[in-house]
């Protein structure tokens, strides 16, 4: 039974992707940019004609429920998609907390997607598996690049040409990101759910779309000119436009908890002292603080202070994905 293994970084978007324009091929409804993380990393092992055994396994545990049920869909689709019909399982390990709203279905999915080419000795690109990747999960199309990345809304029906690039490379301009846990069990309603609800309820929803654009291009620009006090900013109002269109649902959608306040404000206060350092919020409570190498210390010091962290994670800018164990999908 063939198999192999593959690891792929979580990634966190700082002009975020939210709505879609296909569900099942999920195809966005906006573009995104995102950096990849270097110490958040998801490892796969992908098994093809294991009949016997359970399709899903996350830290050697059986996968149950709804993580499972999409899992073992997102399987059946890739095989064919690979050139096989065997069934394919799978086994999952992450450096990070699953289901928190830190982008572990991305890292996960990604892996997963890397791993199945390999295990079944397939030449795929890089292109080609972000959008195989996205599939399984809108995000996961970012993680296969390391680094600064975009991916890109796309035209087309068929989703070809919604895949991500690479816009800087992680080398290239190391920054830090501090992730303030202010809750650690699963987030309360997943972002599927939600961007669906979001897109059929909120009064906010098409003036999100709109405004998307310009903050992708100013992002673009900014991360040229690796301007961090642009990116930052720019960041900043998108994760606060993405979480008012969340609150203008109905019913509204509320991610954050008081910690996520606090931690909000501790990063402003950050900045009044001379330590640049930008949040930013998926769909969980937890605050994603982006920073420059040398302030990282400053700034989990002064997340780990704020009341209600329960812990901080660190990360540098990481790679894109890559196969452990088995033949290299691309060239
Ligand atoms: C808030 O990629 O998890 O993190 O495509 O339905 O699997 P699905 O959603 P997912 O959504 C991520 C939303 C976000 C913003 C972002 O990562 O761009």
């Amino acid at each position: 039974m063939p198999d192999a293994t593959a690891r792929a970084g979580a990634n966190v978007a700082l002009v975020k992707y939210w709505g879609k324009r296909d569900e099942e091929r999920n195809l966005p409804a906006v573009g995104s940019i995102s950096i990849t993380l270097g110490d958040l990393v998801a490892t796969a092992r992908v098994r093809v004609g294991d009949t016997g055994a359970a399709r899903f396994l996350g830290g050697g545990e059986v996968v149950s429920g709804t993580a499972a049920d999409r899992m073992a869909a997102y399987l059946d689709w890739l095989g064919p998609q690979l050139g096989t019909n065997e069934r394919l399982t799978t086994e999952v390990e992450a450096t990070f907390p699953v289901g928190a709203g830190l982008a572990s279905s991305a890292a996960i999915h990604c892996a997963v997607a890397v791993a199945a080419a390999s295990a079944l000795g397939a030449c795929v690109d890089r292109s080609r598996l972000s959008r195989l990747a996205r599939v399984g999960s809108g995000s996961a199309a970012r993680s296969i690049y390391g680094g600064w990345v975009e991916w890109h809304r796309g035209e087309r029906d068929d989703g070809e040409d919604s895949g991500a690039t690479q816009l800087l490379g992680e080398d290239t301009w190391p920054l830090a990101m501090v992730v303030a846990i202010v809750h650690d069990g699963p987030k309360e309603v997943p972002s599927r759910d939600a961007m669906r609800h979001v897109a059929r309820t909120s009064a906010l929803y098409a003036a999100w779309i709109e405004a998307q654009p310009d903050d992708l291009a100013a992002m673009r620009t900014a991360i040229a000119a690796r301007d961090l006090t642009a990116v930052g900013t720019i960041a900043e109002e998108n994760c606060l436009r993405m979480h008012a269109i969340t609150f203008a649902a109905r019913p509204p959608v509320l991610y954050w908890a008081p910690a996520t306040l606090a931690a909000m404000e501790a990063v402003r206060g950050l900045r009044t002292r001379g330590c640049e350092a930008y949040f930013t919020i998926d769909a969980g409570p937890q605050v994603k603080v982006l920073c420059s190498p040398q302030n990282v210390d400053t700034v989990a010091e002064t997340m780990a202070a704020v009341p209600g962290v329960v812990r901080t994670l660190r990360s540098t800018l990481g790679g894109g994905a890559e196969v452990l164990e088995g033949p290299t999908p691309w060239k």
